[in-house]
């Protein structure tokens, strides 16, 4: 039976972990900064010197292929991937461990020379993380990137993708042409970290993703009046900050009471205008981000947030707007996938239960073209998101042989 070589996958994944490397330990690698783009660099001369033919594609996706030049539809691939960008102040594995696992089963069935009725290809796709725009990369890639807001989509430093993407060489108004032929892709599999505790704590090697979260994101700005922080009596101060950190909490009991029982929320970004000890706030700006497995529970989560943000508002005689940032629909994974991976797992011995999956991942935007699936292995501590995430070095090695199998049994 043939399997990866752990030592190649370690030292490569210790490699790519060099690119934004931080002095404590895990990386901030964000889309298109220069430590992205010296790992974009990277990876194509080691999948180019592992024998792969490899392209860029123009949202900025990298693909290695073995028997396939291109993705076309008179040739479709069995495709794997994840994603080379980072959080801030992330761990070295999330993203890094599919595409990486992905170059060594390539590599490891080049030389093996398995047979295969289908040609096999890695991507990373950009800015997973959505620094710009979520899941930018696979939505170009899949066609389901909302072109004519490319010109407004900013970081929330308001950074402009178009300048970001322009300071890398690449055009972010061509970003659509990386669309794929129809049928050019005729199953894709993702190996990543699970980013929580459950298989850790199961003591199973594998899970098998059925379904992927949604991930609703608005930027709520409250805006009241700057005032001088001494002098202003308090009752009649308009304090945008305290109107947001109302709403804050509020937003977040009615998630929980409202929500379908797996909804999650979080504030992660919180800018106060002017910004001066001295100076009641007059403006604040959310970053509001909601989750759930069903649309619909997001759709009616989403339309009370916003009721909650006016009412919380009124009552502290300040305005607000509630404006979409991005919308990532929940997905299905598919059957034929989860099977190839079960069966997988059968042929190496391996534990293995099915579970859904609570973070975004590349793989939702591939179920809208072809049979997608995911494999996850156990994260130390479930920790995620986190300088120290990382998983043992043996589970890795289980998870990338799932993979290596699944892609087998998907090319043959
Ligand atoms: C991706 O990591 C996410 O935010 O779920
Ligand atoms: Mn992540
Ligand atoms: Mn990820």
């Amino acid at each position: 039976m043939i399997q990866i070589r752990l030592p190649r996958l370690r030292s490569r994944i210790n490699a790519l972990a060099g690119f934004g490397a931080l002095p404590g330990g895990g990386v901030t690698r964000p889309a298109w900064s220069p430590s992205h783009e010296q790992a974009r660099a990277w990876l194509l001369a080691e999948l180019r010197q592992t024998g792969l033919e490899a392209w860029v594609d123009a949202a900025g996706n990298v693909f290695g292929a073995l028997g396939a030049r291109a993705c076309a539809s008179d040739t479709p691939v069995i495709l794997t991937g994840s994603h080379i960008d980072t959080v801030p102040e992330g761990g070295i594995l999330d993203g890094a461990l599919g595409v990486l696992a992905g170059l060594e089963c390539l590599q490891t069935i080049r030389e093996a020379g398995a047979p295969r009725r289908h040609p096999l290809a890695v991507a990373a796709w950009t800015d997973e993380e959505g620094r710009y725009g979520s899941l930018f990369g696979s939505r170009a890639f899949c066609g389901n990137l909302d072109v004519a807001r490319i010109p407004e989509m900013a970081a929330v430093d308001g950074e402009r993708l178009v300048e970001a993407m322009s300071r890398a060489g690449f055009d972010a108004l061509r970003a659509g042409e990386a669309q794929a032929p129809p049928g050019s892709v005729a199953a894709y599999v993702e190996l990543h970290i699970e980013q929580g505790p459950r298989l850790e704590e199961a003591g199973i090697a594998i899970g098998v993703v059925e379904a992927i979260v949604g991930v609703r994101r608005s930027r709520v700005v409250f805006t009241g009046q700057a005032d001088h922080a001494g002098t202003t009596p308090m009752e009649r101060r308009r304090d945008a900050f305290l109107a947001a950190a109302d709403f804050a909490l509020q937003a977040r009991d009615l998630v929980i009471a409202r929500g379908g029982g797996r909804s999650v929320t979080n504030f992660g970004v919180v800018h106060v205008h002017p910004g001066a000890s001295n100076i009641v706030p007059g403006r604040a700006e959310l970053v509001h981000e909601m989750r759930d497995p069903e649309p619909d529970v997001l759709d009616r989560l989403a339309a009370e947030c916003a009721a909650l943000a006016q009412r919380v508002a009124r009552e502290r005689r300040i305005e607000v707007e509630v404006r979409p940032m991005s919308a990532t629909k929940p997905a299905r994974c598919s059957p034929r996938v989860q099977a190839a991976i079960e069966e997988a797992c059968g042929t190496l011995g391996l534990k293995w239960q099915r579970l859904s999956s609570a973070a975004g991942h590349d793989a939702q935007n591939l179920t809208l073209i072809t049979e997608a699936g995911m494999i996850f292995i156990p994260s130390q501590g479930g920790r995620s998101h986190r300088v120290d995430e990382m998983s043992d070095w043996e589970a890795i090695e289980h998870g990338a042989n799932a993979l290596l199998h699944s892609l087998l049994a998907l090319a043959n």
